[in-house]
This record gives structure tokens, C-alpha cells and sequence, in this order.
């Protein structure tokens, strides 16, 4: 083990089969997030898009019909293996292993309009990792281009989140999916828990951290205010660039 895998205990769990792999809940969170984004993103087949941190690659599986070419990338080889396979004869779909500290984000290609990073930053190891993943999206993204980076985590979890996190699966009608997504991770994973600590092993990444990094890089960072995810207390942040 190395010694960022040291710091950063996700890495070596990414890197696993487990429960999320084949999560049915977790596909449909991601269609559901398609969805309550896609007046801010504006799909169009002319897209070429970039999914940093694909995991399974629910979102090229959703859109791959309605949109021009994705990359997925993801520095899991268990997920690369996953999305190479099940991508191997859809020809606008390419999938790219990355590193985990961000250092070789050139391969994933250049000239996107749209980037999607979903549930991925809060695993990220360090603050600057996040710096380098929004400079480096600046090198390969188009002017004008998005970054929708969905479902941030953090450790502040307060009954009323837990309220609206069941109100949220009724509304988009995956109740039953979470009960048994949230059973198979108790009876069948018990490394996420211990890994997770209730969200305190997370990336913090303050909202000023956002502010500054925009004024530095020159590009606009909008917050969205409106609940995307079952995750009623993570944020999700806009960027254009
Ligand atoms: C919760 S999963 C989300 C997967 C996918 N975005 C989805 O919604 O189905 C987190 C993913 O982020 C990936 N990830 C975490 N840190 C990463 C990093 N530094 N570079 C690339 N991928 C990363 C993990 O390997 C994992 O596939």
C-alpha cells in the first residue's frame, strides 16, 4: 500500500467488488439526477462528455442514445474492467483508467462541453486534489463548458435530512430499492460503515474553498439549491468555465 493509499482508505475500497457495483438503487439515483439537472445541463446529441469517477457507468448507460460521445474514467480497475466490458460494443463510449491523485487527467481526451462528476470529490484524498481535478478540467473542457459535480458528502446528518431522505425515495418512487440497498450494506458490507464514520473519513471541502478557487481560476461557481439526491444534507455545485 502506498502511502496516499494510507491516507485515504477508499481508495483500496474503490478498488473492490462490492454491493454498488450492481446497486439497482443507485442506477435509479442516477437517472433521477439526470433528470431533476437536465434543464441546467441541456443534453443534446452534439455532446461530448466526460464522466470523472463513472463507477459502474450508469450514466453512459442512461444517456448514451440521447448524447454524441462519453469518457468514463475511473482510477478503480475493478470499475474500468466493469465499464470496458459492458461498453465494448457501444462506439461512443470509451472508458480511461486514471491515476487517484489526479496526475495524468490529460489522457481522458480534450474538448469536452460537459463534464459529470457524481458522488466522486468527497473521496478525493486532499483539498489539492480537488484544485488539481477543477485546473485540470479547465485544460481539456471547451469555453463556456459545465462541470455538474453532484452529491458532495459531508458528516452533517440531522434527523430532518434523514426526514427528507425517505420523503425523497417515496417521491422518485425507489423506497423499496433503498430498504434493500441499506440492508444488503449491513448485512453484506461491513467495510463501508467502518470506512465511512458516518461521513467523517469524507474530503471537507469548506463552501469557501469554492468561492476562493472561482476567483482564482476565473470561473463561475453556482451551489444548487434544490434536493438532487437521497442525500438531503450534500451539496452540488456548477461550474462553468
Ligand atoms: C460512489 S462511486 C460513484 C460512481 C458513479 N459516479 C455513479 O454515480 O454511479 C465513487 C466513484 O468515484 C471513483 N473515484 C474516487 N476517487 C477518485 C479519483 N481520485 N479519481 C478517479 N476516480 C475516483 C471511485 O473509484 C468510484 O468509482
Amino acid at each position: 500500500m502506498n502511502k496516499l493509499n494510507q491516507k485515504n482508505p477508499w481508495i483500496e475500497y474503490w478498488s473492490t467488488d462490492h454491493i454498488w457495483s450492481h446497486s439497482a438503487f443507485w442506477r435509479k439515483q442516477m437517472e433521477v439526477f439526470i433528470r431533476l439537472t437536465s434543464n441546467i445541463m441541456d443534453y443534446s446529441e452534439t455532446d461530448t462528455i466526460l464522466d470523472f469517477g463513472c463507477g459502474s457507468g450508469h450514466f453512459a448507460e442512461i444517456m448514451s442514445h440521447r448524447i454524441g460521445s462519453i469518457v468514463c474514467a475511473d482510477m478503480s480497475e475493478n470499475y474500468i474492467q466493469l465499464c470496458a466490458n459492458k461498453f465494448a460494443n457501444v462506439s461512443n463510449v470509451n472508458v480511461v483508467e486514471v491515476k487517484p491523485d489526479l496526475s495524468d487527467l490529460y489522457k481522458v481526451g480534450t474538448a469536452f462541453n460537459k463534464v459529470i462528476c457524481f458522488s466522486v470529490v468527497h473521496y478525493f484524498p486532499d483539498i489539492d486534489c480537488v484544485t488539481r481535478f477543477l485546473k485540470g478540467i479547465q485544460n481539456i473542457i471547451v469555453p463556456g463548458g459545465k462541470l455538474l459535480i453532484g452529491d458532495i458528502g459531508n458528516n452533517k446528518r440531522s434527523l430532518n435530512d434523514y426526514i427528507k431522505a425517505v420523503l425523497f425515495t417515496l417521491r422518485q418512487g425507489m423506497f423499496l430499492d433503498a430498504l434493500r440497498l441499506m440492508t444488503k450494506v449491513t448485512l453484506s458490507d461491513p467495510d463501508y460503515s467502518k470506512i465511512k464514520q458516518g461521513g467523517n473519513s469524507y474530503l471537507h471541502i469548506p463552501d469557501s474553498y469554492f468561492m476562493d478557487i472561482s476567483r482564482e481560476l476565473g470561473i463561475e461557481i453556482t451551489f444548487l439549491s434544490s434536493q438532487l439526491t437521497v442525500n438531503s444534507n450534500y451539496k452540488h455545485v456548477l461550474v462553468e468555465y
